[in-house]
């Protein structure tokens, strides 16, 4: 379990000041100057060396990734792009980081955009973040007034602007190159890669495009030393992590905890257990909506990181964590989902405009056992025929869920077409 020396995030529940002043006193804005004195370099080695992976979903490293960036400024600028967007369904870490602990943001921006030899930041928040933007607005502010951020940041010498843009609220909006797209002012629709944005980016010229939590961390790995990230949980798994606990749990919270904390203690520890208990339990979503569910007997033993929760065919995503007990209608569960995902296809890809539609209803007669087993293998089959064949990663987002269900539990969909077909034999 994670100590309370080690905890970065230290007013995730807004108990202390969120301004400047409050901030400082936690650390915050302490020695910038002297880090980014240490050159680019440094910073991106040590990134690399904490092991830190992307905290947006697909766990990407966060050093090779500000890695790629050329290495000298050419005709265009360089810019970092930080995704606050947050629209998967059960995650709700961003928004508490913003609200209660924005300095870490702005001075992670500061520190990763000088790394990667950007002059300029784009927050790019979700529209209905009305308060946490206000937060975010002043605290940038606050550090322009200091002269933190602005004209020679910090008395380094780096000239530094960041602005904070409001998005529109369209899911597909957090996928980074719809992203870009929607902060230029066009429609947000996700292009083919590559080229990636650290080649061709916003307006054009190289971009990197972090998540929220991966930026908000960076400044205390650095001022910690990337070992001590390291030395938490495991190799290439490393560090600590906000999970969001939701569904039929005690005490549905936010907390930071170690990556690679067992599930159950995950769960029992913070947010007060199942509702009735552990041997309640009837599957989990570990990792925000799109990962496929869990059986209990999984969630008894497995560990919440990256490659452990690959191993048991699912994913860490973005640690949202949904509990589901044994008063779950698991079909119905997963069929509002798939409806999430047809309602937020952005339609420029057959296979996701029309497979997500076509998933959905055949899950809306799989719900009420309006169908025959064999559509069970032809639903799979069109999951398989949706994942990984379309420009960005919503395809596979709505195919994961619905193959989940079916690989865990198959037994539940045959019960309820039996049921349908004895019912109907019976009238
Ligand atoms: C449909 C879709 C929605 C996404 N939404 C978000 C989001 O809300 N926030 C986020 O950080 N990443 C989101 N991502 C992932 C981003 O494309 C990108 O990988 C991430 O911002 C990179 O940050 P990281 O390397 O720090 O994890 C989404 C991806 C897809 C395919
Ligand atoms: S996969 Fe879906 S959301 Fe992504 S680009 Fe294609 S149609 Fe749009």
């Amino acid at each position: 379990m994670l100590h309370d020396k080690d905890r970065v995030f230290t007013n995730l529940y807004g108990l202390h000041d969120w301004r400047l002043a409050g901030a400082r006193a936690r650390g915050d804005w302490d020695g910038t100057k002297e880090i980014l004195a240490k050159g680019r370099d440094w910073i991106i080695d040590e990134m690399k060396t904490s092991g830190l992976r992307g905290r947006g979903g697909a766990g990407f490293p966060t050093g090779l990734k500000w890695s790629f960036m050329p290495k000298e400024v050419g005709a265009r600028p360089h810019y970092l792009v930080v995704n606050a967007d947050e629209g998967e369904p059960g995650t709700c870490k961003d928004r508490d980081i913003i609200r209660q602990d924005p300095h870490k943001l702005v001075e992670g921006c500061l520190i990763a955009s000088f790394a990667m030899a950007a002059h300029t930041c784009y927050i790019y928040i979700r529209g209905e973040f009305i308060r946490e933007a206000e937060h975010l607005q002043a605290a940038v502010d606050e550090a322009y007034a200091a002269g933190l951020i602005g004209k020679n940041a910090c008395g380094s010498g780096w000239d530094f602007d960041l602005y904070v843009y409001r998005g529109a609220g369209a899911y597909v909006c957090g996928e980074e190159t719809a992203l870009i797209q929607s902060l230029e002012g066009k429609k947000g629709q996700p292009r083919l890669k590559p080229p990636f944005p650290a080649g061709v980016g916003l307006y054009g010229c190289p971009t990197t495009v972090n998540n929220v939590e991966s930026i908000a961390v960076a400044p205390t790995i650095l001022r910690r030393g990337a070992a001590w990230f390291a030395g938490l949980g495991r190799p290439k798994n490393s560090g600590t992590k906000v999970f969001c606990i939701s569904g039929h749990v005690e005490r549905p919270c936010n907390v930071e905890e170690e990556m690679g904390i067992p599930l159950r203690e995950l769960i029992e520890k913070h947010a007060g257990g199942v509702r009735g208990g552990w041997d309640n339990l009837l599957g989990i979503i570990p990792g925000g909506s799109s990962v496929p569910v869990l059986t209990k007997s999984i969630c008894d033993t497995v560990l919440m990181d990256f490659d452990s929760l690959r191993d048991v065919r699912s994913g860490l995503g973005t640690a949202a964590v949904i509990v589901m007990d044994k008063s779950t209608d698991i079909v119905r569960a997963i069929t509002r989902l798939s409806k999430f995902y047809k309602h937020e296809s952005c339609g420029q890809c057959t296979p996701c405009r029309e497979g997500t539609g076509w998933m959905w209803r055949v899950m809306e007669r799989m719900s009420v056992g309006r169908a025959t087993v064999e559509e069970i293998d032809m639903l799979d089959d069109v999951t398989r025929q949706v994942e990984g064949h379309t420009i960005c990663a919503l395809g596979d987002a709505a195919a994961w869920p619905i193959q989940g269900l079916i690989r865990s539990f198959r037994p539940e969909l045959e019960r309820r077409i039996a049921e349908a077909r004895a019912n109907a034999v019976a009238a």
